[in-house]
């Protein structure tokens, strides 16, 4: 059997797309209809008409799909793809922020649970996180789950104070002072490119930040020819496959080889294959904490 064929049959019998991040094995590419960040896989939820959305990434994302498509069946493909930095926040947890900071907006992170989303103000991605506090036009927000970001969004825009909760990615915080400090003397002509998730000290020392579409256009637009990729493997890999396929002569290093997100890399092309043969994994969510969702992800989807 011919699984990628196999899965492009049952793809147009089944009238479904699939939607992959980045920062899935590459393979899964080849079978893929839209492949990028958060941001971008959001926009293509909310717009296909397929009767079926697979979502190669984790749980949040395909869950995210689930409330801007609650008419249409979405799918993970394994059901271990969780995000460590989502689980790092329930709503208990949220409620108790809140009532410690009352009145304060609060800007939720789109890494995070339908519940956890149900229960603030607006979402963002790394994209979209400086637009969419400075949209809010307060002068002091909360943002869960992620530390990081948040901090590095308060950085960027000077007068706003961010108070966040203390979640953060492990895979990211990886990425160490002392990498961005060996990769600088070791490729002198390179530009690092960094993730917003990543320590504030390594952001302050790198060329770019953004998310990791961000991060990818840059990368095409610049014409350095060397860069170091301060994110996940996944990113790294395209932006290899990519120079050479379309002869750019350009080389993308991962900064340390250990960035890798393993909850990322369960979804496997049998496990695509099984999902929609079979219909299992479907993702489900109460209907009051979807629709309560939605009003967050679409505030964030009018913004930017
Ligand atoms: P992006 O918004 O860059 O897709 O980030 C998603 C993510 O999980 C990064 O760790
Ligand atoms: Fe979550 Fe980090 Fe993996 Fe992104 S890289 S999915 S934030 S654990």
């Amino acid at each position: 059997m011919n699984i990628i064929e196999e899965i492009k049959k049952l793809k147009k019998e089944k009238n479904a797309i699939i939607l992959t991040h980045c920062y899935q094995n590459i393979e899964i590419d080849e079978i893929s209809d839209f492949v990028g960040d958060s941001l971008y896989l959001s926009r293509a939820a909310a717009k296909t008409n397929a009767d079926i959305i697979v979502f190669a990434g984790v749980y949040f994302m395909a869950q995210s799909a689930k409330i801007l498509s609650p008419n249409k069946k979405v799918f993970l493909p394994n059901m271990n793809s969780g995000c460590l930095m989502a689980d790092m926040i329930d709503v208990n947890n949220l409620r108790i922020f809140k009532k410690q900071n009352p009145n304060i907006p609060v800007v939720c992170y789109i890494n995070s649970t339908a519940e956890v989303k149900a229960e603030c103000d607006i979402c963002c991605t790394s994209s979209n996180a400086i637009e969419i506090v400075k949209s809010l036009n307060v002068p002091k927000v909360l943002f869960v789950p992620d530390t990081y970001l948040g901090k590095w969004v308060e950085k960027q825009l000077g007068n706003v104070e961010i108070i966040t909760f203390n979640g953060f990615c492990p895979t990211h915080l990886r990425i160490r002072v002392e990498d961005i400090e060996r990769a600088r003397k070791l490729y002198p002509n390179a530009e690092i490119l960094t993730h917003p998730e990543c320590h504030n000290e390594v952001a302050k020392l790198s060329d770019f930040v953004g998310s990791t579409k961000e991060i990818m256009d840059y990368a095409k637009q610049s014409d350095k020819k060397q860069f170091i990729i301060a994110t996940e493997k996944g990113v790294a890999d395209r932006l290899n496959r990519d120079s050479k396929l379309y002869n750019w002569g350009k080389e993308f290093i991962l900064i340390n080889e250990n960035i890798i997100c393993p909850n990322m890399k369960h979804n496997t092309l049998e496990d695509i294959y099984n999902t929609l043969l079979n219909e299992t994994n479907e993702i489900t969510i109460d209907k009051e904490i979807s629709k309560k969702a939605r009003i967050s992800i679409d505030k964030m989807l009018n913004v930017k």
